[in-house]
């Protein structure tokens, strides 16, 4: 079945996954509103969007956590569903600031749910991460996999959410609720003209590279190189963000037909490895990535990769794009935009 086409609200759809899938719901025909409080995003995102889409989002700079804004929201747009990426993700910060943590990421849902409720808007679709499974041995995750306890704050605030939905699905059958668990989402939008542009020293992989890589850093420093894996370096599962943005197509289209809470993972069923990554990215880029081997960073898991059969199998989605594009695409952004959307 294909989607009718819809008026979907986007929580956070100015940053950086929100704004890859704002392109493509406008790209298949839907209305988009976005909600977004610009804490770590630029309205420059959506500006670009509109461009490349050819017709842009209602735009309301607002915050999930204040009902006046929701209120009024969704009592002028007729929403059909929700697409909730609104919610602080840097690990160190939420270990110093959980309450900031927990007030944006559990409260501010809360807030959503409570406001959709009142407005009688049921589906969501709910930007949930691999970090619930916490250390597991046995790879790769399938959500069969129990849920573990994340290391940190932020990681406990998504799993906090998905229980909350998950009660919420349990005591009324009219919500339609997707939690997607995103394993780690790189790359950018193949005309290098939205990306990921993160605020001061970038704390994931990809990100630190490519600065490294146009000379905003000196070097990589790869934390950890005894880990029981084939190189001794943390192994994930990278996903490119344009399939990320087409799963979240394919979950709204499922939960047509299925009611409740229900869950699928993202990834591409694939894991690489920290020393992987930077010679693909050379290897992409033509660029040299100087690198230094540091010290474990505390909280990491040595591995981390996907099942992602239930997805295929229930949303027919899977990941297209490996890593050579990954990498290609992520240079093109970062090389045409060294200094993210601050050089517009
Ligand atoms: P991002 O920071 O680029 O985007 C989040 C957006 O939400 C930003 O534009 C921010 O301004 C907005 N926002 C934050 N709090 C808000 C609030 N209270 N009200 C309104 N807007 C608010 O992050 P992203 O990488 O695009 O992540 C999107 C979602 O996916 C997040 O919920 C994140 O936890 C989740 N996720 C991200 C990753 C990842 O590695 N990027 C992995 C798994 C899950
Ligand atoms: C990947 C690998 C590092 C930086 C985090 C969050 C997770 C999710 C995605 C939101 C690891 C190594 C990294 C560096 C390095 N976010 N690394 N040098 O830790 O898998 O996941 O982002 O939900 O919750 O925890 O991603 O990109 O930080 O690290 O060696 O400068 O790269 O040790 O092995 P991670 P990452």
């Amino acid at each position: 079945m294909t989607l009718k086409k819809q008026t979907l609200l986007v929580t956070g759809g100015a940053g950086y996954i929100g704004s890859h899938t704002v392109l493509a719901l406008l790209e298949a025909g839907h209305e988009v509103v976005v909600l977004d409080n610009l804490s770590n995003s630029s309205p420059q995102s959506l500006a670009r969007v509109a461009r490349l889409a050819g017709r842009a989002p209602v735009f309301i700079e607002g915050d999930i956590r204040d009902d006046t804004v929701t209120r009024a929201l969704f009592a002028r747009y007729s929403i059909d569903a929700v697409l909730h990426f609104a919610g602080l993700k840097a690990v160190g910060e939420s270990v110093r600031e959980p309450l900031r943590y927990y007030d944006n990421n559990v409260a501010g849902s809360l807030a959503l749910c409570q406001a959709m409720a009142a407005a009688g808007v049921f589906s969501l679709v709910f930007s949930s991460s691999a970090t619930v499974y916490g250390e597991v041995a046995q790879m790769p995750i399938s959500e069969t996999t129990p849920t573990g306890r994340p290391s940190n704050p932020y990681g406990r605030s998504k799993l906090m959410v998905e229980e909350l939905l998950a009660d919420l699905a349990q005591s009324d059958p009219r919500w339609r609720i997707g939690v997607l668990r995103y394993f780690n989402p790189v790359g950018a939008h193949a005309s290098g003209s939205i990306g990921e542009d993160p605020n001061g020293i970038p704390n994931n992989l990809l990100p630190y590279i490519t600065q490294v890589a146009v000379g905003k850093l000196a070097q990589l420093t790869v934390f950890g190189d005894d880990y029981p894996t084939p190189d001794g370096t943390g192994v994930r599962d990278y996903i490119h963000v344009v399939d990320l943005a087409a799963g979240h197509l394919q979950a709204l289209n499922a939960l047509q037909t299925r009611s409740g809470w229900q869950v699928w993972n993202l990834g591409t069923g694939q894991g690489y490895s920290v020393l992987e990554m930077v010679h693909a990215f050379e290897a992409a880029s033509g660029q040299a990535v100087p690198y230094r081997i540091a010290a474990r960073r505390a909280g990491d898991v040595a591995q981390c990769w996907s099942d992602p059969a239930k997805a295929e199998q229930e949303l027919g989605w899977c990941a297209r794009r490996g890593l050579p594009e990954m990498m290609a695409d992520a240079w093109r952004w970062q090389s045409a935009n060294p200094q993210g959307y601050g050089g517009d």
